[in-house]
């Protein structure tokens, strides 16, 4: 596998983009939004600068990352080479069918489809296409460009050989992949970071404590990098609420609706880091990167 093409340049596609061509792929990026692409481009710009600032990339390497990366509006162009495509869109089941059914048309036939999303399994874009044996799941992790773990899902439908070109591309991207050998809606981590998010909610909307003392508790008490509503901020309000309203409209089941809080912070466009607000604000340029 030499060209990438990743679908969605938002935090994760840009970000996983990034990854890949530092890693020496050949890559491109679409979306379908003319001001996601530009915003893209400017972070990658601004990081790539950032970690020659900081001595943790030469010039040389930075410059190297950056030819290697084109962003596109075209998906043709995007996509008709692509040895490996991974698909970064928004967290709703018929835009990704409608993507993996236009990229089966517009790849090359061996070409492997690999989707990022959050808890969809691939089972249910595989038959969007004709090619269900190259199709699997590739997840990544948000910061993309710092945390190592990839998971990656084999379906019923995905071939042993698909499986282990995605491990292996995980790899050289210096990531450190895990199989799922059976598809299990949410794979392993969003299933665990679930139930603890479901808790801390559950302990801020009833009033046991706030959320930055839930967090404080988390931090301290359980050694959390950050806690769950520093992260719900990180990963994006807007991804939990479509998350969990795709989940509730199959399921009809009220547990699985959003919560309140994510409801209320999701229709005040409070989403966290992207928006410059959600559970808490983000004023500094770094503090928004990502
Ligand atoms: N983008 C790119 N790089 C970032 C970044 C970002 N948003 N945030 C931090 N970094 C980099 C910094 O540049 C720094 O790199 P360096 O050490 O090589 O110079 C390094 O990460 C450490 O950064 P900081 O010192 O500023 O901050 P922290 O030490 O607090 O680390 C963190 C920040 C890595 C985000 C850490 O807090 C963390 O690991 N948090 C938990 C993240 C997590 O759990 N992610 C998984 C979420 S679940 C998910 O993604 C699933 C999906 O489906 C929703």
């Amino acid at each position: 596998m030499e060209n990438v093409c990743v679908v969605g340049a938002g935090v994760m596609g840009q970000q996983i983009a990034l990854v890949a061509a530092m890693a020496g792929y050949r890559v491109k990026c679409h979306d379908v939004s003319e001001e996601a692409l530009r915003k893209a481009s400017e972070f990658v710009d601004g990081y790539l600068a950032g970690r020659v600032a900081k001595g943790k990339l030469t010039q040389g390497q930075a410059d190297r990352a950056r030819a290697a990366l084109r962003f596109t509006g075209d998906l043709g162009e995007a996509a008709g080479d692509a040895d490996l495509v991974i698909e970064a869109v928004v967290e709703k089941l018929a835009v990704k069918r409608q993507v993996f059914a236009e990229l089966d048309s517009l790849c090359p036939p061996d070409a492997v489809l690999a989707t990022n999303s959050s808890y969809i399994v691939s089972s249910r874009l595989a038959d969007a296409t004709r090619r269900p044996a190259r199709v699997c799941n590739m997840h990544f992790f948000n910061p993309a460009l710092v945390m190592k773990l990839v998971e990656v899902v084999k379906g019923p439908h995905t071939a042993q050989s698909t499986v282990d070109a995605v491990m292996e591309a995980a790899r050289r991207m210096g990531k450190i992949p895990v199989l799922l050998r059976k598809e299990v809606e949410g794979f392993l981590v969003n299933r665990i970071l679930t139930a603890i998010r479901n808790e801390a909610l559950y302990l801020y909307e009833t009033g046991v404590a706030s959320y930055e003392d839930i967090d404080t508790a988390v931090v301290h008490g359980l050694g959390h990098p950050m806690g769950p509503f520093r992260l719900l901020d990180l990963t994006g309000i807007d991804l939990s609420y479509h998350v969990a309203m795709e989940r509730y409209q199959r399921t009809g089941d009220p547990a699985h609706k959003p919560s309140p809080t994510i409801v209320e912070k999701f229709v005040r466009g409070e989403w966290g880091r992207k928006t410059g607000r959600g559970f808490y604000e983000y004023g500094g340029e770094r503090e928004r990167r990502g």
